[in-house]
């Protein structure tokens, strides 16, 4: 039985990953973390995300340390802010419990930082902005396809539901670095934001990004690669968060077989590096 720990507990995530855990043969959930001094304290995280009592009682993040060491987690699923995912990462690593880190938005010094945490506790470590296994798939896709079509225009079309606030999304710009970096092309210089107006006819080195927002959509992604007289379209469509909690699953179940002390991503996970 793999023991594991989430922090995040009562997130959208974080109560999803738990459920699903509950649902594994091979997995125990041994504790549930929230934020510090949070008023869930001692409270049956079964029943606060709904699904009756399961014994597991929620802590807060100032006794994270005491709790992991109590508890015997082996792994530490950390989906909550980056400040917070950054603490978890510290304290997991200095006592050996290896991470699965879905948090986004770490500044370029936490992640370097994030590095040596790792490699100090030789632990093993999964951090990745995006679980999903099928985007993950098509990153891989992207990296093989593009310098066989590499004479091709290349554009990238994401659509959104109409709450989303940034544009492009995550996912379109990871996109598109993996595709700048196989033509070895500069992604300050080569990325074209939509179009408007008199832009003048299309330059081979340039790759169009594109923010389609409507409705529900939860997230879909496509490269078109266009040639004379054909064209290649590769598209990922997300249908809601439970692609993220299979990612987080599938990690769950590889986190043993992967490398210590270096931060792993979905491909080492998935086999596809
Ligand atoms: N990697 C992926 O595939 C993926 C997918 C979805 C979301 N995310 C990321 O996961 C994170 C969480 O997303 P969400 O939608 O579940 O957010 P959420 O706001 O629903 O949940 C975050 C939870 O973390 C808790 N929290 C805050 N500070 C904490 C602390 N110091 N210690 C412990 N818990 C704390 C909050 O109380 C909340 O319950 C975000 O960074 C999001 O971008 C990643």
């Amino acid at each position: 039985m793999l023991k594991v720990a989430v922090t995040g507990a009562a997130g959208r995530m974080g109560s999803g990953i738990i459920k699903k855990i509950l649902e594994q043969e091979n997995m125990e959930l041994v504790a549930a973390i929230e934020m510090p001094n949070t008023p869930l304290a001692s409270k049956d995280i079964g029943e606060v995300i709904g699904i009756g009592k399961i014994g597991v009682k929620i802590t807060g993040a100032e006794k994270l340390e005491e709790t992991l060491k109590l508890s015997n987690a082996e792994v530490l699923v950390d989906f909550t802010i980056a400040p917070a995912a950054y603490e978890a990462i510290k304290v997991a690593s200095s006592i050996g419990v290896n991470l699965i880190v879905g948090t986004t938005g770490f500044t370029d010094e936490q992640t370097k930082n994030i590095a040596k945490f790792v490699k100090g506790g030789n632990i093993k470590a999964v951090i990745a902005s995006n679980m999903s296994i099928g985007v993950n798939v098509f990153f891989k896709l992207l990296k093989d396809l593009t310098p066989i079509l590499a004479d091709f225009d290349i554009e990238i079309i994401e659509s959104h539901h109409n709450q989303k606030k940034d544009a492009p999304s995550g996912t379109a710009m990871t996109a598109f670095e993996v595709i700048a970096n196989e033509l070895e092309r500069n992604p300050t210089e080569v990325g074209v934001y939509g179009r408007e107006g008199l832009v003048g006819k299309r330059t081979k080195e340039e790759i169009g990004l594109h923010a389609v927002r409507g409705g529900d959509i939860v997230g879909e992604h496509t490269v078109l690669y266009v040639g004379q007289g054909e064209r290649l379209e590769i598209t990922h469509k997300a249908h809601n968060r439970e692609v993220f909690i299979a990612g987080v699953i599938r990690a769950l179940n590889t986190i043993n077989s992967l490398e210590s002390g270096k931060v792993s991503d979905m491909a080492d996970v998935l086999g596809i590096k």
